[in-house]
């Protein structure tokens, strides 16, 4: 941040001018709350949370309200062809690729206010700061939404980013289908008739640097109250698909002998999975969110089951060897239906760059905020950008940790702060310091 006295090129006047900016310019904190609480409105449960799933009319109306506020501050908008949305803050020189921020605006079905919103409307602060006091940094400045970050919807999850820095063809996301079969390919159109003036965007376009915020959506910054996390990396995820096949029959004449019954085959999968995954130091995430029983009728023995697996740890090995050991579990389980195992999204653990990591910290040391180190456990689109460009992320605190959940909630304070940081930041980036 421009501390004391700077020498800047007004490119407009072609002359150079002594600039004092005797104190950063402050974000508007009020501003940033009510846009976290409007956003909030559209896709909003009776419990508080929020239902905003990628490229529904939802999302399609938080694209809508996103750009009328950047018009409002003259960014310009552009996307790509799986449907990322950039909002551009022209630079002096506008030459360089740009300083980018970003997150996502699609939610779980049962979500909070602010997973992925607020790292799109920190940006959005930052960048609509900047242009309030006149300060035209020397590279652009963009705020993009990622475009099916959750991956609920459509698998896999940071579906968006993902195709945007080449780890997943466009043609295979495009042909990502829902529960009810319908594909990206369908889906994507009316999202991106949303913006119908943005310009194009190429797939991979140059970044100098990403910066994202988000909010910790676990324990660690609340229970140390620290109110800032500079993030150290993300730890690896990886997601299964298993099918049980048994055989349909009559609930009331069919003797046990005789049954092939998915269900009680998934049962025993499950049991198997939980003791092959189970870590007596608690640092596997091994997770069954979804589950689906057909013909799901209550006098019909079950004849096939679908579930999902997404596990997660920080160290590559073990999500090597405890994820490519899946198939054999259920394979040993599941007598006497059969099983099939399919991966649906892969991405190993990443470290941010050190100098990126470097920057935030001395930032938040410079305006006074406190601040740890910490890993993620949640996984984000920063971890496609960082293969692109140095990236980071900002951490703020959300109450006890939860997130995916109509229960999330977090303070105007805590927003603010890590809007703080992520303002001086990009700054500090986008002027070469
Ligand atoms: O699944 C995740 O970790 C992210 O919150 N979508
Ligand atoms: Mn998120
Ligand atoms: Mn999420």
């Amino acid at each position: 941040m421009i501390k004391d006295k700077s020498a800047r090129q007004n490119t407009r006047s072609q002359e150079v001018y002594e600039e004092t900016v005797t104190e950063e310019p402050r974000i508007n904190s009020g501003r940033l709350w009510d846009r976290h609480m409007r956003l909030a409105e559209i896709g909003a449960l009776p419990r508080g949370g929020v239902n905003r799933q990628a490229m529904t009319t939802g999302d399609a109306a938080a694209r809508q309200l996103l750009v009328a506020w950047a018009n409002e501050s003259g960014l310009t908008p552009a996307v790509d062809a799986i449907g990322n949305l950039f909002l551009r803050f022209q630079g002096r020189d506008p030459e360089p690729p740009p300083i980018m921020t970003g997150s996502h605006l699609d939610t779980q079905p049962q979500g909070g206010r602010f997973d992925g919103a607020y790292g799109v409307l920190a940006g959005l602060e930052a960048l609509t700061t900047l242009r309030e006091a006149g300060i035209e940094p020397l590279r652009s400045l963009e705020l993009v939404i990622w475009n099916n970050e959750e991956g609920c919807r459509f698998a896999p999850t940071t579906m968006g980013s993902a195709v945007f820095a080449g780890a997943l063809k466009l043609e295979e996301a495009l042909a990502a289908r829902d529960s009810d079969g319908v594909s990206v390919a369908d889906a994507l159109p009316a999202l991106l008739a949303a913006t119908p003036h943005a310009g194009r965007r190429a797939l991979g376009s140059p970044v100098s640097a990403y910066i994202e915020a988000h909010i910790e959506q676990g324990p660690t910054l609340e229970a140390n109250q620290c109110p800032v996390g500079i993030v150290t990396g993300i730890q690896g995820v990886r997601w299964f698909t298993v099918e049980v096949r048994g055989r349909a029959a009559h609930a009331g004449t069919t003797p046990r002998g005789l049954r092939r019954d998915a269900l009680m085959s998934a049962v025993s999968v499950l049991r198997a999975l939980s003791g092959h995954f189970h870590d007596p130091d608690d640092v596997v995430r091994f997770t069954v969110g979804r589950m689906q029983v057909s013909p799901n009728s209550p006098n019909t023995v079950p004849e096939r089951v679908t579930f999902s697996i997404d596990f997660r740890h920080p160290d590559g090995s073990v999500l090597t060897r405890l994820g490519d050991a899946v198939p054999a579990v259920c394979q040993r389980a599941v007598h006497p239906c059969e099983v099939s195992v399919s991966e649906a999204a892969a991405s190993p653990p990443v470290a941010f760059d050190r100098g990126l990591i470097e920057t935030l910290a001395l930032t938040a040391k410079e305006l006074g905020i406190p601040h740890m180190c910490l890993q993620s456990g949640a996984t984000h689109d920063a971890k496609w950008v960082t293969h692109l460009a140095p990236s980071g992320m900002i951490f703020v605190p959300c109450a006890g940790g939860i997130s995916h959940s109509e229960e999330e909630s977090a303070t105007p304070e805590a927003l603010a702060a890590g809007t703080r940081v992520l303002m001086s930041a990009l700054l500090k980036l986008a002027d070469g310091e």
